[in-house]
């Protein structure tokens, strides 16, 4: 299926590695072209590499921190127009809420709420005067059912969450054909899960092998999620096919979460 958005531009934050990667490489399959962002140049550079090597459209990097707002200045100013934006960014550390001060829910909120606005603050209207405009915001399936160890991100995330429920439905965006809508991966094989995972192995004393199959136990399609088909589902939300579907919390998690909605 032609995706219809070949010659678009999209930001594609947070992207050099995991889910803001996969996201990057269906987009430039589709001959979408990305600016892609990370703090690590190098893993940011041989991502780049890999999506030139499609031979569709452009691929510029912008190597900074998408939490700051010069690394978002930096990010936004790397294509002649965003037609296309995915926010993404690293996710809080776990913990108990007991041991979080001020700044530990403020860097939560920066990251996983405020840096997002930003993006979309910087985007939108622009996006509605051209008639064109889709927004995929990548945020957890924490959001739907609160992982009890992550509760800066079920706070931080619950709040862009409550935001973009009202921001979708603004009709000056929402008939200009610009669409919002965010992403919640459950449990995908990326080097963030690895390394919790390898975490629990080393304290375990398990084999790595042994602690993916056991998280992957409790989800119906029983493995992980692959980068790719995350990528896959933000490109047909990027669709022009999509234009009507806004304002969605759409989980991807292998059928993980148990509720009928
Ligand atoms: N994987 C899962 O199962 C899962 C489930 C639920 C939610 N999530 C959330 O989805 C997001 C992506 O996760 P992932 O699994 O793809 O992680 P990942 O494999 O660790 O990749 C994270 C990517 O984001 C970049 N990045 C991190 N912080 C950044 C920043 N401040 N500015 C610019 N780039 C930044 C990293 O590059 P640099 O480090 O070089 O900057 C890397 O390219 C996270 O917020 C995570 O909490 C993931």
């Amino acid at each position: 299926m032609d995706l219809g958005i070949a010659g678009r531009w999209a930001l594609v934050c947070a992207a050099s590695k995991g889910l803001g990667r996969g996201c990057a490489l269906a987009l430039a399959r589709e001959g979408v072209n990305v600016v892609i962002t990370a703090r690590g140049e190098e893993a940011l550079e041989a991502t780049a590499a890999e999506l030139r090597a499609l031979n569709k459209g452009a691929v510029r990097t912008v190597a900074g921190d998408i939490v700051t707002p010069e690394g978002r200045k930096a990010a936004l100013a790397a294509a002649p127009q965003i037609d296309i934006l995915v926010t993404n960014a690293g996710g809080p550390p776990p913990g108990d809420f007991r041991d979080w001060d001020r700044d530990a829910w403020i860097a939560a909120i920066d990251a996983n709420m405020l840096a997002p606005i930003e993006l979309m603050k910087a985007t939108v209207d622009a996006m509605a005067q051209r008639q064109f405009g889709r927004v995929v915001n990548i945020t957890s399936g924490a959001v739907k059912a609160p992982i009890e160890m992550l509760g800066l991100s079920n706070g931080a995330r619950g709040g862009l969450t409550g935001f973009v429920a009202g921001l979708a439905r603004q009709k000056r965006l929402a008939s200009a054909n610009v669409t919002i809508n965010n992403l919640l991966p459950g449990a995908f094989d990326t080097d963030r899960i690895r390394k919790t995972l390898s975490a629990t192995a080393a304290k375990t004393g398990q084999p790595m092998e042994a602690v993916l199959a056991k998280r992957a136990e409790g989800i119906p399609a029983q493995r992980l999620g692959q980068a790719e088909e995350f990528g896959t589902m933000c490109a047909f939300l990027c669709s022009a096919q999509a234009g009507y579907l806004t304002g969605q919390n759409v989980l991807i998690d292998g059928g993980a979460y148990p509720g009928t909605f």
